[in-house]
C-alpha cells in the first residue's frame, strides 16, 4: 500500500490539528477530481476527516484505488471512480455512479489538472490544446454533468441551498510565467468559468462557486514537475512569508468555502499562497 504522505510530513501533519469542528461537512458528499494525489487528495483527506463521504475521480486505476484504501483505513466513507475529465461520458458515468452510491452529490471540486514545462516555441498547438482540454473543458464538463444533482436549491432558496463548486486553479496568469502559456491561458480560463457560473447557478440554483489559486505547495506532483530542488529550497529568497506552503493550506481553504463558513462566499477565487504572487525580486 502506497502511502501519500511521506514519513517527515506524517508526524508534522499530525501535530497540525484542523481548526474546524469535526462536523462542518457531516452528511456532504463530495465528488473530487485529481482527488487521488497531491493537493487533490488532501482535500479528499480532510473532507472524510470533517464528516463527508467522499468519491475519488482519475485517470489511473492504481491511484485511484491506493487513495480510496487509505481514506477508507481512516474510517471515511470513499469509493473510487476511474475516468477522464476530458470524456463527456466519463464525466456522466463519474457523477452518476457518485450519486448511486451515496444517494446525492453536494460538493463538486475540479481538482484534476495537466502540467508540464514548455516554451511558447516548442509547445505544439496539441500540446497546448491538451491543457486546456484537462483544465477548462474538463471543469466546464465535470460542471455541466454535476448540475442536475447540485440544483437543489432554487431562486430565494438562500445561499446554502444549493451544492457547492470548488475549481482548483493558479496564479500563474495574474502575471506572466515562463514555460507555462498553456496553464495560464488554462487557468485564466477556470477562473472566469467559477466568476459565470457563481453569477448564473448561484441565482438560479442557489449554488456557490469559488476557486482556489494555490501557490506553490511542497510534496504535489506539480512541483515535482516544475520547480527543481534547489529552487524548492530557496523559497525564502522569493515570497514574504518565507516558505512553501502544504497541501494542509489549501485544504483548509477548501474546508472553508464549502462549509457553511464561507456560505456568503461566491464566485471568488482565493489565493493561498502566503502572498507570493505579488512580490518582486528585493532589488
Ligand atoms: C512539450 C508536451 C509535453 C512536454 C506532452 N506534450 N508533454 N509538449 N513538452 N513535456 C504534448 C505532446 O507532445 C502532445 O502534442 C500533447 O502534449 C499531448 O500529449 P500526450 O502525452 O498525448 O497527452 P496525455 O497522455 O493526455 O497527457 C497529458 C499531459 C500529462 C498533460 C501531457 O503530462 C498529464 O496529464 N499530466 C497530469 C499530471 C500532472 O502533472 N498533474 C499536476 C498538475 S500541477 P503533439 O503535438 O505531439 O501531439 C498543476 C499546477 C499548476 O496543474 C500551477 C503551478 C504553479
Amino acid at each position: 500500500q502506497q502511502q501519500q504522505v511521506p514519513d517527515g510530513e506524517q508526524g508534522k501533519r499530525a501535530a497540525m490539528e484542523s481548526p474546524f469542528k469535526a462536523d462542518v461537512l457531516n452528511g456532504k458528499v463530495a465528488l473530487i477530481t485529481g482527488g487521488g494525489s497531491g493537493i487533490g487528495f488532501e482535500i479528499s483527506t480532510q473532507f472524510g476527516r470533517h464528516g463527508a463521504a467522499v468519491a475519488i475521480m482519475g485517470r489511473r486505476r492504481q491511484v485511484v484505488d491506493a487513495a480510496v484504501a487509505a481514506l477508507r483505513s481512516e474510517g471515511i466513507r470513499a469509493i473510487g471512480v476511474e475516468g477522464d475529465v476530458r470524456k463527456q461520458e466519463d464525466a456522466a458515468r463519474v457523477v452518476e455512479e457518485t450519486f448511486k452510491h451515496f444517494g446525492k452529490l453536494d460538493i463538486l471540486v475540479n481538482g484534476a489538472a495537466g502540467n508540464f514545462l514548455a516554451s511558447p516555441e516548442d509547445l505544439s498547438p496539441n500540446g497546448f490544446r491538451t491543457v486546456m482540454d484537462i483544465d477548462s473543458v474538463g471543469t466546464f464538463t465535470m460542471c455541466h454533468e454535476a448540475l442536475k444533482y447540485l440544483k437543489k436549491g432554487g431562486p430565494g432558496k438562500g445561499p446554502s441551498a444549493g451544492g457547492i463548486i470548488l475549481n482548483i486553479s493558479a496564479t500563474l496568469h495574474y502575471t506572466a510565467s515562463w514555460y507555462q502559456i498553456h496553464v495560464s491561458a488554462a487557468k485564466a480560463a477556470v477562473d472566469s468559468i467559477t466568476r459565470s457560473l457563481a453569477l448564473e447557478w448561484g441565482t438560479d440554483y442557489s449554488i456557490r462557486v469559488n476557486g482556489i489559486a494555490p501557490g506553490p505547495i511542497g510534496d504535489t506532483p506539480g512541483m515535482r514537475k516544475l520547480a527543481p530542488e534547489e529552487m524548492q529550497n530557496n523559497y525564502s529568497e522569493l515570497g514574504p512569508l518565507y516558505k512553501l506552503g502544504q497541501r494542509w493550506d489549501i485544504a483548509m481553504a477548501a474546508l472553508y468555502l464549502a462549509s457553511d463558513a464561507g456560505k456568503y462566499v461566491n464566485g471568488t477565487t482565493m489565493v493561498v499562497d502566503g502572498g507570493l504572487w505579488l512580490s518582486r525580486p528585493r532589488y
